[in-house]
């Protein structure tokens, strides 16, 4: 694992200090690493679209790709521009035209590389120009694009490009990769701890790093408390007891339940989309349960984005979830 273990004084978030540096130490994704490890191997790139959720690894696999092809000349031969660059028409025409013209000597068989990342925001007008770009420069130049939604991307490119699909980081590999960090760090945690901030990051690495720093940075210690309060997020346990009071009928309890964390000030599309989490992993609902639970949160948070996140929306359907487990003989009145 790179990264040395914490100087004194100065820190690098933790997300920087363990950006994976060589595709060997990039975690999870285990057939698109491999994919990614067959052209390193083969040091004939070909142009890539790599595409994927927030914080797993495609802005990071990318560069490491360029490393290993590169090596040395990686300064004089990668040109790297993100979303916080200009990237309209005009710099297409210059400067992405100007680095694929220059001259670079590079060992037999490489080329240079440009990474356009976050290209989703890439206006089509600047898409489109780079289309015959790519075509006419392809023997000495490669494009890597990275970005969250494939389909802004046009379709030329797309089919210019081989497509790397990028998926969550499953739980146990973020667990992992966590206690990896802690040992580095010297963190103290509890095993419940990690297991909340996994549940807090949803498969995002950087987001799991980020929450396991601030935790300890600022608590100490890494409890599932301690994780909660930090990240800012409805407590499970209360959700969880808010769903089991459905379940069990008792509404005016769940209701209760429902108000002590709306009071704590989360907003209604933390408290709809903790219920789905959490409704998800609970063991104690029979599958026909869960399955009717999860339509009604469904449709209370689509009428949540829609703007309607208001208490009585969030009441309505404790009401609902608490109707949909009681036996039809008790609406007979
Ligand atoms: N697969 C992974 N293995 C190890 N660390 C990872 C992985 N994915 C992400 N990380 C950690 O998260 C940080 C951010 O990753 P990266 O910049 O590659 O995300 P990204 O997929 O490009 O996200 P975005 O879509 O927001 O640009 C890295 O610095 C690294 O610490
Ligand atoms: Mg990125």
């Amino acid at each position: 694992m790179s990264g040395s273990s914490a100087t004194p004084g100065y820190q690098l978030p933790w997300v920087e200090k363990y950006r994976p540096r060589y595709l060997r130490d990039m975690v999870g994704n285990a057939a698109t690493v491999e994919r990614l490890k067959a052209i390193e191997e083969n040091g004939n790139c070909p142009h890539l679209l790599v595409s994927g959720l927030p914080g797993i690894g495609k802005t990071t696999s990318v560069h490491c790709l360029a490393h290993a092809l590169l090596g040395d000349a990686y300064k004089e031969a990668v040109l790297e521009l993100n979303a916080s660059d200009d990237r309209g028409i005009d710099v297409v025409r210059n400067k992405i035209k100007v680095f694929a013209q220059k001259k670079v000597s590079l060992p037999p068989g490489r080329h240079k590389i440009i990474i356009l990342d976050e290209a989703d925001s890439m206006t089509p007008g600047a898409q489109q120009a780079l289309r015959r770009t790519m075509e006419i420069y392809a023997s000495t130049t490669r494009f890597c694009f990275a970005c969250n939604q494939s389909n802004k991307i046009i379709e030329p490119i797309q089919s210019r490009c081989a497509i790397l699909r990028f998926g969550r980081i499953t739980d146990e590999e973020l667990l992992r990769r966590l206690v990896q960090i802690c040992e580095a760090e010297k963190v103290q945690y509890s095993d419940e701890g990690l297991a909340a901030i996994v549940f807090t990051a949803e498969g995002d690495m950087r987001q799991a790093i980020n929450n396991l720093q601030s935790t300890w940075t600022g608590m100490g210690y890494v409890s599932p408390d301690n994780v909660f309060k930090v990240c800012d997020q409805p407590h499970p346990l209360i959700i969880q007891e808010i769903l089991t009071r459905c379940h069990t009928g008792d509404v005016d309890g769940a209701l209760d339940k429902l108000d002590d964390v709306w009071s704590l000030g989360y907003s209604s599309l933390d408290i709809v989309t903790t219920l789905f989490r959490v409704v998800k992993t609970m063991d104690t609902l029979p599958e026909p349960v869960k399955l009717d639970f999860i339509r009604e949160i469904g449709w209370t948070h689509m009428r949540t984005l829609e703007g309607v996140g208001t208490l009585l929306q969030l009441s309505g359907l404790v009401a609902r979830l608490a109707k949909l487990s009681m036996p039809p003989s008790a609406f007979a009145w």
